[in-house]
C-alpha cells in the first residue's frame, strides 16, 4: 500500500486529486455545510480509492486529465460521506484523529453533510466526468446502502451467516473499490474485457480490505490500531473472520458484553486459527484479483497493482503476528 501511495506518478496527480476535493467539499452555498466537509477530508484519511483510481488509469495508458482527476475525487468524496454516515450509526466520536461529525454538530447535522457530500459527487461526476462514469457511482451508492443495511439487520444476530457477512462487505466497502477502478477504464476507454477485469481486481481487494480490517479490530491492540480490540463485538458486528473461525462464542454473543466478556471472546479466538484462515482466505482472493488483472504493458504500474494485494496482508500478517506472539 506504501509502495502504490508513495509512487511519484500516484502522488502526483492525488495532489490534483487533493485541490478538487478541496474544491468540491467547500461548495455550498451554505458555510455551515462547507466547513463540516471539509472537516472531514482535512482530517486526511490515506487516499487509497483515488490513489487506485489513479493507478488503474495510468495502468492501461490513460494519463491522469481533468476527468480522471475528477473522478478519483469523487470516488474519495463518496468514501468520506459514507464514513460520516458510518461514524453517526455506530456513534463513534473519532476518526482520522479528529473528532466525527455527529459528534461534533450532532447527529442532524452530520446525516445531511453526509448527504452533501454522497449527492456532491454524484453532481460533480455528471457534469465534469461523464454520464457512465455518473451511473457507476450511483449504483455504488446504492450498494452502500444496502451493504451498510444488511450489516445492520444483522447486529447481535448470532445466527448471522458468513454469506450475509461477505454480502454486507461486498456492498459497504467492496463496491466502492470496485468502482474506482471501473471508472478510471470508462476514463481510459478502455474494452469491455478490460473494464470488467479491473472492476473485479479492485473488488477483491476491497474485500481483502475489509476482512483485514474486521481481522485487526479482533487481533490488534491499542497501539496498532489507535483504538481498543474488539470494537465490533462491543457493537454487534459478528465479522467475517469471526463467523469462520468457527469458535463457540454462543455464550457471549447476541447481547451486550461486558469488557470481561470481550476479552474473554477476543482470548478465544485468538486462541484459534481464525488470524491464519482469515490470511489464508485473503491470499486466495488476492490470487483471484492478480488472475483478473488485464495486461499491463508500463512495468512500474503493473508492478504497483500486482503488488498491492499481498503487500498489504503480509502487512496484516506482521502486526498480527506482532500481537499473537506478544
Ligand atoms: C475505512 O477506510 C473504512 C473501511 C472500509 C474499513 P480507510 O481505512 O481507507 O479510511 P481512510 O480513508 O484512510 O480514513
Ligand atoms: C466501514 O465500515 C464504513 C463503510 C464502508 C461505509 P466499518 O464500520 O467497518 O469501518 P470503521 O471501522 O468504522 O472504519
Ligand atoms: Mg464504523
Ligand atoms: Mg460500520
Amino acid at each position: 500500500m506504501d509502495r502504490l501511495l508513495s509512487s511519484p506518478a500516484i502522488v502526483q496527480g492525488l495532489r490534483k486529486v487533493e485541490d478538487r476535493i478541496r474544491r468540491l467539499s467547500g461548495s455550498s452555498a451554505l458555510p455551515g455545510i462547507n466547513a463540516g466537509a471539509r472537516h472531514v477530508v482535512d482530517a486526511g484519511g490515506k487516499r487509497l480509492r483515488p490513489a487506485l483510481t489513479l493507478a488503474a488509469a495510468l495502468a492501461l495508458g490513460k494519463s491522469p486529465d481533468r476527468r480522471v482527476i475528477t473522478a478519483a475525487a469523487c470516488v474519495e468524496l463518496i468514501h468520506a460521506g459514507s464514513l460520516v454516515h458510518d461514524d453517526l450509526m455506530d456513534r463513534a466520536t473519532e476518526r482520522r484523529g479528529a473528532r466525527t461529525l455527529n459528534a461534533e454538530l450532532g447527529d442532524g447535522k452530520a446525516l445531511v453533510i453526509g448527504d452533501f457530500m454522497l449527492a456532491r459527487a454524484g453532481l460533480a461526476a455528471i457534469t465534469a466526468v461523464s454520464r457512465p462514469v455518473a451511473e457507476v457511482l450511483a449504483a455504488t451508492v446504492v450498494e452502500l446502502a444496502e451493504g451498510q443495511y444488511l450489516e445492520t439487520s444483522d447486529l447481535f444476530n448470532p445466527a448471522r451467516t458468513r454469506e450475509n457477512a461477505l454480502r454486507s462487505i461486498t456492498g459497504k466497502t467492496a463496491a466502492l473499490f470496485r468502482a474506482g477502478c471501473l471508472v478510471a477504464a470508462i476514463c481510459a476507454h478502455a474494452s469491455d474485457e478490460d473494464k470488467a477485469r479491473l472492476a473485479t481486481y479492485g473488488e477483491r481487494f476491497g474485500v481483502i480490505f475489509q476482512v483485514l480490517d474486521d481481522l485487526l479490530d479482533l487481533t490488534a491492540d491499542g497501539p496498532q490500531l489507535g483504538k481498543p480490540a474488539g470494537h465490533d463485538l462491543r457493537q454487534g458486528v459478528y465479522s467475517l473472520p469471526v463467523l469462520m473461525s468457527g469458535v463457540d462464542l454462543g455464550d457471549l454473543l447476541g447481547r451486550d458484553m461486558g469488557e470481561a466478556e470481550v476479552a474473554e471472546a477476543l482470548r478465544r479466538l485468538r486462541a484459534s486459527r481464525m488470524a491464519d484462515d482469515t490470511l489464508a482466505y485473503c491470499h486466495g482472493l488476492a490470487a483471484e484479483a492478480l488472475a483478473a488483472l488485464p495486461v499491463i504493458h508500463d512495468p512500474e504500474l503493473a508492478g504497483l497493482l500486482y503488488g498491492l494485494p499481498t503487500a498489504y496482508i503480509q502487512h496484516v500478517t506482521d502486526l498480527t503476528r506482532l500481537t499473537t506472539t506478544s
